[in-house]
């Protein structure tokens, strides 16, 4: 929504299209804050020091800096369209401390920053007289003498499929978190964008690189924000010990997140969790403190695990939360191919590295995605519209027919379970290479056994089960590129970690995994990271 504010605001015609109506995106489920250097005793440089550090040293440095130079004025700006930031004592924007951050500077809303940006962007939309084609599931970027020219998409409600001709593309679909199964993300997350970019001839970099964010809520993976550790929680094991200070004995609770969740798997895996889970205790904050700052948490712990936190602790453990990796771009949002660019999750431009810091990822979705629009709409002004030909809408529709028309076959949804079990037992936390060549072997099996599914529902109005099947086809590509990368890179970074390679090695393993598809064929390459201030360096908490 951001590209689209900026591309509109440069006087184009632009359309949003959306499988979901765009104030449900997982944006929505962003809790904690959004990151930026607010006050004098605070500085952009430290900011890009610690996303640096957090990225393991495998963000691009001048692409950090980019975002935290701006992040700044875009705050002001989004305060200027509305959002109602929570304030400090004195009426400034409030800001709390945040995993990974040597000062305290994530701005927030109570525990609801992404629900009510979400809500000021699309206001925005509005405002700027986007058209919104919601509840359009694209299904192909059109790629038409070697630049995109546009979408192709199904109209959920009729089930009928449109070409969308335009100049530029611009992705920003989220995450995959749904190939995994414990996952806070919302079930659209499904990263159709990503497989979308692949197809269209676009690398995907670093997708080895899978976040697991430390406190969700067993078997719902609703996520507990990580505001409840910033606002002072403790984690305990069954012992009622603060485990933390054994691995992070500086910041504790508020070391990166592959840090803690890594510590807190250890804790869970060598007998001293509680049912599978570890403890997060804010009793201590006082039920002022959580009701008001920590609102929404507390109702979903009251809901989804039956816990109020002013009463005891809540269980919680690591589980799937962010794509570190995605389509490759520059700062610009432009991608290897002309005409076609991305912005937030479905990118990986790369600020994160191998480990992103909370609150810098509403951040991305501003910076970069304000920088992505911009970027469209210069290209835009100097090309015309390339029609693509009808043949591409039958070839489209033709795929579409293959998989509704099959009568015989396994179900989508079962395969769906099988992959998101295969993703949760070989590719987690700990990692190595027997685990994860087996992960890969079950994944190519499943994408054979993808061909030959079989729907149940053959009609064509509001046909979920269609989608969710196409969704599938994308979401097994992105397995594999993970699995792939993961496989290759032997070394442990950030939220990579190797049980067969245990430390991090800069000689051979500085270096950016670039995914492509050649012939139908997902081939790995590599690509140098940038650097500039900030050599590289033992990383401690
Ligand atoms: O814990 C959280 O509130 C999540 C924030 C983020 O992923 O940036």
């Amino acid at each position: 929504m951001r590209a689209a504010i900026e591309a509109a605001r440069a006087g184009l015609s632009v359309a949003v299209v959306s499988k979901i109506y765009p104030v449900r995106s997982h944006s929505v489920a962003a809790q904690g804050g959004i990151n930026a250097v607010l006050k004098d005793t605070d500085s952009w440089e430290a900011h890009a020091f610690d996303t640096v550090k957090g990225s393991d040293y495998l963000g691009d440095q001048d692409a950090i800096e980019v975002m935290c130079r701006e992040a700044p004025a875009d705050i002001r700006e989004l305060e200027g369209m509305g959002a109602i930031f929570s304030r400090d004592s004195v009426g400034n924007i409030a800001q709390r401390p945040f995993g990974g951050a040597g000062y305290p500077r994530t701005c927030y809303l109570a525990d609801r920053t992404g629900h009510a940006l979400l809500h000021v962007m699309y206001e925005q939309l509005l405002k700027h007289g986007v058209a919104i084609y919601d509840e359009w599931h694209a299904v192909k970027i059109v790629v038409e003498g070697g630049r995109a020219a546009g979408v192709i998409a199904i109209e959920i409600e009729s089930g009928k499929l449109h070409r969308l001709h335009s100049k530029a593309v611009t992705v920003a679909t989220g995450g995959y978190g749904r190939v995994y199964r414990t996952t806070t993300n919302a079930l659209s997350s499904t990263g159709d964008g990503m497989a979308l970019a692949l197809d269209a001839g676009a690398p995907l970099m670093d997708m080895e690189f899978v976040q697991f964010h430390p406190t969700v809520l067993p078997r719902t993976g609703i996520l507990m924000t990580e505001g409840a550790r910033g606002e002072g929680g403790y984690l305990l094991n069954s012992l009622d010990e603060r485990f933390m200070f054994k691995y992070a004995p500086k910041v504790q609770e508020l070391a990166s997140r592959d840090v803690v969740s890594r510590a807190e798997q250890t804790e869970i895996e060598e007998g001293r969790g509680v049912a599978g889970c570890v403890l997060l205790d804010l009793r201590h904050l006082g039920a002022e403190k959580i009701k008001t700052r920590l609102s929404q948490i507390r109702d979903l712990a009251i809901n989804f695990a039956g816990v109020d936190p002013v009463e005891e602790p809540v269980p919680v453990k690591p589980g799937q939360h962010y794509s570190m990796g995605g389509i490759a771009t520059d700062v610009d949002g432009q991608t290897g191919v002309p005409g076609l660019f991305a912005a937030g999750e479905s990118a990986c431009v790369s600020v994160h590295g191998a480990n992103r810091l909370g609150g810098n990822s509403l951040l991305e979705t501003i910076v970069f995605g304000r920088r992505a629009g911009k970027k469209a709409a210069g290209f835009c002004s100097s090309t015309d519209i390339m029609p693509f030909p009808d043949s591409a809408l039958r070839d489209a529709a033709h795929g579409v027919a293959g998989i509704v028309r099959r009568d015989n076959g396994e179900s989508a949804y079962a395969l769906r379970n099988e992959m998101t079990g295969v993703m949760e037992d070989f590719c987690g936390i700990f990692r190595n290479r027997e685990r994860l060549s087996k992960g890969y072997d079950r994944i190519r099996e499943l994408k054979e056994r993808y061909r030959m599914i079989a729907l149940t529902d053959k009609g064509e109005r509001f046909n979920n089960e269609l989608l969710h099947a196409m969704e599938l086809g994308g979401m097994l590509d992105i397995c594999e590129s993970i699995l792939l990368g993961a496989l290759k890179r032997e070394e442990s970074r950030g939220s990579h970690f190797r049980t067969d390679f245990t430390k991090r090695d800069d000689a051979n393993w500085l270096k950016h995994t670039l995914v492509y598809k050649e012939k139908g064929e997902i081939k790995v390459r590599y690509k140098d990271v940038k650097i500039t201030k900030y050599k590289p360096e033992e990383r401690k908490y």
